[in-house]
């Protein structure tokens, strides 16, 4: 019809389908390097707001659980805005502090099966631009014979310019190499291009916008699922050990040797919770499993409800004749009564132990237990503490077992620690329609045992901070990895023998590598990121002692804790004892101001403000005012300048009663000689005293001294740093502000101004702001300090002045009159680009009237 013909049209012609809402992401961008099995991802995603207003925009991307977050960062409108890496706590309370002060904030917050999601959101200007970066690691892991790297697609709106690019670099070469989406349809299959040839690959996919619809015209992307991609390497000896800077990375996956006989144990939950679709699930999953079971292995069920019931009383051949039988056994398997976890547990332990004992089983074969459930313990011994006591005693690290906890009613925590201490691992299964494949799924990966007792031995005098290395089993299509650090960082070459016992007999070898022969093998690696076998380390330490530290109690934790947290911190990964923050933090809008080389004008004077009991942010602005303070009874703030030369030093606070002083110096701008009248000054030293403690604190926009009596410490604004001493607390938050509480508990902040380093003017400087400053006594004086006492004011006759935007009013103040003008300070919390204006009444002639005395009363002759 004529109607519809001319809607459509108008549509597509007006409205450009590839924004949502007032938002157009135009580019998205998934960059991933590989190398050695380390990948480095950076999702790049840019934004324009469309509309004409404000608009939130989000950045928000799955990335799988194994990965470590490594960086972050925002840039609006040209100004970079990253993110630090801090201990979890700490990072939280600046989160909470920002998001309550409206600020915009990221942290990373867990979701989903396979992924973690990651939510920023930012609100900017209309016409405004934003990017989002964002880059995290992990090791790829070797499962049925590949090497997997997945990754979430969903831009959730046509983009313009989307591509995933990803590079790998294996030195022993690449086999196989694909790559596939679950969104992939047949017209798409081709615009994803791979090539591989010797160690390297690649693999690019860039739809164009028209391929990305859902359907020809149609304003949805089809881009929304996995993006999967698999490769193996070639495979000339049974490992591989390579040598850079003083690390070192050792591979292990021989293959064509011939499987373990393995004795398993399933130990099944069949408690009443289980009843319905998860007992049904269970049984299709077992009856998979032995579909599977070889013939020369042995295996038992043992199901556990409010009694434990054993198919049979010992481990059984797995002949077709006891196959037949075990089906028929599990599809009479139903629920019954409640959860003896640990009846269960015990009666597998002992069938698996009296095989061994009675030489039943062979002896190179691979015992596994698992078990499967979906409660709590609650029936014969129920506390977990003590369940977990009695099976580790029993197994005695001779079986892995491995703790399958489905659904969420169960104690992860406790399955997940009772199979750590017994070298096995917990999984969860998710209730949902493939919960049998799940299951079959972790069966397939420890289906097929090679060797048992692997070690890898290395010389214990050359190696410090090595991983794992032994391991119970080693499971066909998987790998071990281990890393480690040279006690001498100059060693460049090392030796290792390996051993473990397999189906008929002892694999035994030695490995020699050297540093060179290491260099030789990358040699046509351009992209390689250097520090990669570090970074590798790094991060296999740090998730082994995640691992330990999940079992671990008291000192031992404490220690495992502390170690995390320095790794993390030193490799800036974002581990579950760290975060990310990113917010953009009102001096910031300075930084921004200050960098752009059109902004003339700057201000003048001093930057400070006072926050009582409502925080009042102060922004540098042109020519406005820099003292600001804030009448909460009024809902208001009045604000002056005080016009001083370089060089000059300010008295702020003084207060006599807890000794504690602050005093501020000017400083100028970087021309010399100017008439210094007409020259804005700044703070650019900062002393805060307590001469009762004995503490000078001094702070410039280069460094931190801290002069306790005749003790001095010093630390840059490049230090992050958490300093508690007596009557003394300091945080330094990189590059940003610092927080210092005194004595009883006055705070300061201060605020560092980064300056855009080669501005023909302006340097960096100081700002600070006042917190508990009723914790100062009533004495306090000081060009701040006296107005920490309550303070009140009236106007009358508002008129205009002359500046036709800017009225006059007399203020009535202190029993005073005094001619005021209403100025304007700029919030650039919502809009960093204009900033919002905010009133306040602006004192002329440097506060003349409103600050006792005169203002030249406040010059001191020193910093102390
Ligand atoms: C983090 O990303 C930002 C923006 O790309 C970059 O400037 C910075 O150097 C990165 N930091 C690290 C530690 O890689
Ligand atoms: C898509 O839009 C164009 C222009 O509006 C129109 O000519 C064409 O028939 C449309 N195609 C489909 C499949 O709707
Ligand atoms: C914890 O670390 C301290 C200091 O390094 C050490 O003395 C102590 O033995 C460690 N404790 C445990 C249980 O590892």
């Amino acid at each position: 019809m004529w109607w519809q013909c001319f809607v459509k049209g108008l549509f597509f012609s007006f409205f450009n389908p590839q924004v949502v809402n007032g938002i157009e992401i135009y580019s998205m961008k998934i960059d991933s390097k590989v190398t050695s099995r380390f990948a480095r991802n950076v999702i790049t995603s840019r934004a324009v707001n469309r509309g004409n207003v404000h608009k939130e925009v989000f950045f928000d991307v799955e990335l799988p659980k194994t990965a470590f977050i490594t960086n972050f960062s925002m840039t609006i409108d040209g100004v970079t805005y990253p993110g630090y890496i801090k201990e979890k706590e700490a990072a939280k309370q600046e989160y909470e502090k920002a998001v309550s002060k409206g600020q915009t904030a990221g942290l990373v917050k867990a979701s989903g099966r396979k992924t973690e999601k990651f939510t920023v959101s930012v609100n900017i200007a209309a016409a405004s631009k934003v990017t989002f970066e964002l880059t995290y690691e992990e090791l790829l892991k070797r499962q049925f014979g590949k090497y997997e790297m997945f990754i979430k697609v969903k831009p959730k709106q046509l983009v313009k310019d989307f591509e995933i690019d990803i590079s790998i670099f294996e030195p022993q070469g690449i086999t196989e190499l694909e790559a596939e989406g679950t969104f992939i349809t047949n017209d798409l299959q081709n615009v994803i291009k791979k090539t591989f040839s010797d160690k390297k690959g690649h693999i690019s996919f860039k739809p164009t916008l028209d391929q990305q619809r859902t359907c020809a015209n149609c304003s949805q992307s089809l881009l929304d699922g996995d993006f999967t991609v698999k490769y193996d390497v070639k495979r000339t000896t049974p490992d591989n050990l390579q040598i850079v800077n003083g690390y070192f990375v050792h591979f292990f996956a021989p293959t064509n040797l011939p499987q373990l006989p393995k004795n398993i144990i399933f130990v099944i939950d069949i408690s009443g919770s289980m009843s319905g679709r998860e007992i049904e699930q269970t049984r299709e999953a077992l009856l998979k499993i032995l579909d599977d079971i070889r013939d020369d292995d042995f295996f038992n069920f043992i199901l556990f409800g409010s009694d434990v019931h054993t198919w049979k009383e010992k481990l059984i051949k797995a002949t077709p004749e006891n196959l037949d039988e075990a089906r028929k056994f599990v599809r009479g398997i139903d629920t019954e009564g409640m959860t003896n976890l640990y009846g269960g547990m015990m009666k597998g332990i002992e069938i698996l132990n009296a095989a061994h004992e009675e030489k039943f089983v062979p002896k190179r074969s691979a015992s596994i237990i698992i078990m499967l459930t979906d409660g709590q313990p609650n029936v014969g011994i129920s506390n977990t503490e003590d369940i977990r006591t009695h099976v580790k005693k029993a197994i005695e690290g001779k079986y892995p077992l491995y703790n399958l906890g489905f659904g969420y009613g169960v104690d992860y925590g406790f399955l997940e620690k009772m199979a750590l201490e017994n070298k096995g691992l917990a999984r969860r299964i998710y209730p949902d329609s493939d919960s049998a494949l799940q299951l079959q799924g972790f069966y397939d990966e420890v289906s097929n045992p090679m060797l048992m007792d692997v070690e890898l031995h290395y010389p214990e005098n050359e190696i410090s901070g090595l991983t794992k290395n032994s391991f119970k089993h080693f499971y066909d299509g998987s790998e071990i990895v281990v890393a480690g650090r040279f006690a001498d960082i100059n060693q460049n070459s090392l030796t290792v023998d390996v051993k473990g016992e397999g189906a008929n007999d002892v694999l035994s070898f030695t490995t020699q590598q050297d540093a060179e022969q290491t260099a030789k093998a990358f040699q046509e690696q351009e992209y390689i990121f250097g520090d990669y076998i570090e970074r590798l380390w790094a991060y296999l330490t740090i998730e082994q002692l995640l691992e330990k530290r999940t079992a671990a109690t008291g000192e031992e934790k404490e220690n495992l804790t502390a170690e995390v947290l320095d790794l993390s911190l030193k490799y800036k990964f974002v581990t579950p004892l760290t975060s990310m923050v990113v917010t953009k933090p009102e001096d910031y809008d300075n930084q921004a101001g200050i960098a752009d080389k059109t902004t003339e004008v700057r201000a003048k004077a001093l930057n400070l403000c006072i926050t009582k009991q409502t925080p009042v942010i102060c922004f540098t602005v042109d020519g406005d005012p820099h003292f600001i303070i804030s009448v909460p009874q009024k809902e208001d703030a009045i604000c002056f300048n005080i016009n001083e030369k370089p060089g000059d030093v300010l008295s702020l606070i003084n207060d006599p009663v807890t000794g504690i002083t602050v005093n501020g110096e000017l400083i100028g701008d970087k021309r010399a000689n100017s008439d210094a009248n007409s020259q804005n000054t700044y703070f650019g030293k900062l002393g805060i005293a307590n001469k009762y403690l004995n503490l000078k604190v001094t702070v410039t926009s280069e460094k931190i001294t801290i002069q306790n009596g005749n003790e001095k410490t010093a630390f840059t604004w490049l230090d992050s740093v958490t300093l508690q001493q007596e009557g003394l607390t300091l945080i330094i938050n990189k590059e940003k502000n610092l927080v210092l509480s005194m004595g009883d508990g006055a705070s300061f902040v201060i605020v560092l101004h980064q300056v855009w380093k080669k501005h023909p003017l302006h340097q960096d400087f100081l700002g600070l702001y006042t917190l508990k400053s009723h914790k100062l006594s009533e004495q306090t004086h000081g060009l701040l300090g006296q107005f920490f006492h309550p303070i009140d004011f009236t106007i009358l006759e508002i008129h205009p002045g002359s500046d036709p935007k800017k009225p006059d009013a007399t203020m009535i103040i202190k029993n005073k009159e005094l001619t005021v003008t209403r100025g304007w300070q700029k919030d650039y919390r919502k809009d960093p680009k204009h900033g919002i204006d905010i009133p306040c009444w602006f004192v002329h002639n440097n506060g003349a009237g409103l600050v006792d005395g005169v203002h030249t009363d406040y010059l001191v002759s020193s910093l102390f």
